[in-house]
């Protein structure tokens, strides 16, 4: 009989909760007010020859280098980060190597470093959810071959220094060191180009977040240009779409637009945080679209003030499952006007007695 490989057999379902997403969607951290409208002005003017041929990546990939101001050479289009940390395990990791990552974080590194049929190691994070490079260094061993940090943290919404990443990637220099960056453009810092200082580090960037196209499936992996050709032989030539290509461009040239939703996005963000401050919910601040804060002290307490939520019209996310997280929900941030449709509901259910508990009232 056909069986699938024994590490794919006993790999985790990874199930995001997608399925009747009805309302204001502030739990998956994605874009909440649209893409900008150049793109799609460009969606509208696609054609069917356009869609009979084979798409081509690389004059797309000259257009996003030159944004980024490295060279061609040392970028790959992607189908969204999730495709890149998948070619990063394809091709550096073996059955038996070690891979780390700091717990809690994104799901996705652990689903992969598990299909490769390595050895997960999950560092825990520290107190406060305060980055330790240290943490880390200790458990870099001569197996080491992939570490995974998000930066910003989803779902801590907390940073590591460039210092802190470059020691690491330093302490490990047999492992490729993916700095993922899908929450950039609200943080402003970035180790894009730091490979020039250790050739391991991988910098990832999505279309996802602030660019609003989650649905074109669109990320970008950079590094140094011998590591990048050894993943470009993994990738498949039209990994990304003729769709997301021909949108690219038009939305890397609508800067105006990403400032706005960006200026907007940390405005509503100070004003959550200030809320649930006077609410006296305790939270982590945040460096990304959205805040983690612990509504409770267990998974129903979380899974309440989510459905509390819901009825209200706002979807939040329950993070209650993650390490550390027991009672956390993780909210995003939107524009204005879904800021204001947040902190009414959130001052709602805040009046509701017994939903919001054990936190720092
Ligand atoms: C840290 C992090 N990396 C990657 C992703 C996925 O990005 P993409 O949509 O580009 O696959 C997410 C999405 O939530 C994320 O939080």
């Amino acid at each position: 009989m056909l069986r699938p490989r024994e590490a794919v057999r006993t790999l985790p379902v990874y199930h995001p909760p997608l399925a009747g997403r009805k309302g204001l969607r502030l739990d998956f951290n994605e874009n909440t007010a649209g893409c900008s409208s150049r793109v799609l002005e460009k969606l509208r003017s696609l054609d069917a020859e356009h869609l009979a041929k084979y798409p081509e990546r690389e004059p797309v990939e000259a257009v996003v280098a030159d944004f980024l101001r490295v060279d061609a050479s040392e970028l790959l289009l992607t189908n969204g980060v999730d495709e890149a940390i998948h070619l990063l395990c394809e091709t550096y990791l073996q059955p038996g190597d070690e891979a780390l990552i700091v717990v809690p974080t994104y799901s996705m590194y652990r689903i992969d470093v598990m299909a490769a049929d390595a050895q997960l190691i999950s560092v825990p994070v520290s107190g406060g959810f305060r980055f330790s490079a240290e943490s880390v260094i200790a458990a870099i061993s001569t197996r080491t071959r992939f570490i995974a940090i998000a930066n910003p943290n989803n779902p801590t919404g907390t940073v590591a220094s460039g210092d802190q990443l470059l020691q690491i990637a330093r302490s490990a220099p047999e492992a490729a060191v993916l700095v993922d960056e899908a929450y950039f453009e609200f943080y402003g810092e970035t180790m894009l180009k730091e490979w020039r200082l250790s050739s391991n580090i991988f910098v990832a960037r999505t279309f996802s977040k602030a660019y609003g196209l989650a649905g074109l499936r669109l990320g970008v992996l950079a590094g140094d240009r011998e590591q990048m050709r050894a993943v470009r032989r993994v990738s498949s030539p039209y990994n990304v779409n003729a769709i997301a290509l021909a949108c690219l461009p038009e939305a890397l040239a609508d800067q105006a637009y990403i400032s706005r939703y960006v200026d907007e996005v940390l405005q509503t963000r100070a004003r959550l945080e200030s809320a649930l401050e006077a609410n006296g919910i305790q939270f982590w601040p945040s460096r990304a679209n959205f805040v983690l804060a612990k509504v409770g002290s267990s998974k129903p307490d979380a899974a309440r003030f989510v459905e509390e939520m819901r009825r209200r019209g706002i979807l939040v996310r329950d993070r209650s499952s993650d390490y550390a997280c027991e009672g956390c929900v993780r909210i995003t941030c939107g524009p204005r006007e879904h800021g204001d449709r947040l902190l009414a509901a959130l001052s709602e259910v805040c009046k509701e007695p017994g939903i919001v508990q054990g936190a720092l009232r």
